[in-house]
């Protein structure tokens, strides 16, 4: 299961674990439907539910139902935006909106799904983190809170749940190619400046990230747990 996996990190996400053979759902909107089609066109068994995860009761709905009827033994919360505004000017009603999809909609769905795995004595939980769970940026006050957050969620779920089979753990992309940082590289030279500061010297790929999911979702995870892998080419290292 692989939440906004319609384009960037998700759809690299879902592609991959189809490939390694993983029966695979994306929850989403339009984005998500068409992706899966067109991964279906290649021959991969993907399909998509549709849900709008700001709305968080609809996530939780969906969270619920899959639970009950289904068995999901992955999660990848990835869904997620950003808004970019000074402290002093970020809109209230962004705020929300940012919380609800990059945050309240990731427990809606962890909670029921991670219950029905403890149940089952096994599970794979990643989260989609940011850079920005270990730095403050600037005019991403909604962002960097959240980011910051599913660390925390995630560092204690993994104490929870490891004893259950479960493992929960992020990944943080650094400066990854994806709709997410159009507006970063439309600006030649803020992009210049970024791709200078990366010790590979380039910008990250959605596929590095989902190796990296992969990864976490393999059977050489298994003792890995509430962790956040970083994926960024080097950046928080320099
Ligand atoms: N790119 C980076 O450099 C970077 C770095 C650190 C972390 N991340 C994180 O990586 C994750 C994926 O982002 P991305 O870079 O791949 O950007 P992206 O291409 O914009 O992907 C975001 C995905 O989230 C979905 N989404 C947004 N709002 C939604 C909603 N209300 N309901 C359901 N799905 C929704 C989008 O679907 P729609 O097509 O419907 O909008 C899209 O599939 C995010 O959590 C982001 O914070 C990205």
């Amino acid at each position: 299961m692989v939440t906004g996996g319609g384009s960037g990190i998700g759809l690299a996400c879902a592609r991959r674990l189809a490939e390694d053979g993983a029966r695979t759902t994306i929850i989403g909107r339009t984005s998500a439907v068409d992706a899966a089609a067109s991964l279906r066109a290649e021959g991969l068994n993907v399909d998509a539910i549709e849900c709008d995860l700001a709305d968080v009761e609809a996530a939780r709905q969906v969270g619920d139902r899959l639970a009950a009827e289904e068995r999901i033994d992955m999660l990848v919360n990835n869904a997620g935006i950003i808004y970019r505004e000074p402290a002093e000017t970020h809109d209230p009603r962004e705020w929300e909106r940012v919380l609800d999809i990059n945050l309240r909609s990731v427990w809606a769905l962890t909670q029921p799904l991670g219950a029905a795995m403890v149940g089952r004595g096994f599970g794979r939980i990643v989260t989609i983190a940011s850079l920005l769970s270990f730095q403050g940026g600037i005019n991403v006050v909604s962002y960097a809170t959240t980011k910051h957050a599913v660390v925390g969620m995630t560092k204690t779920l993994a104490n929870e749940w490891a004893p259950h089979g479960v493992t929960v753990n992020c990944i943080a992309p650094g400066y990854i190619a994806t709709n997410n940082t159009s507006a970063l590289r439309d600006d030649e030279a803020r992009e210049a400046e970024i791709r200078s500061r990366i010790p590979a010297a380039r910008w990250g790929e959605p596929e590095d990230v989902a190796g990296a999911a992969a990864f976490l979702m393999g059977p050489d995870a298994a003792y890995v747990n509430g962790h956040t892998l970083v994926v960024d080419g080097g950046w928080l290292a320099r």
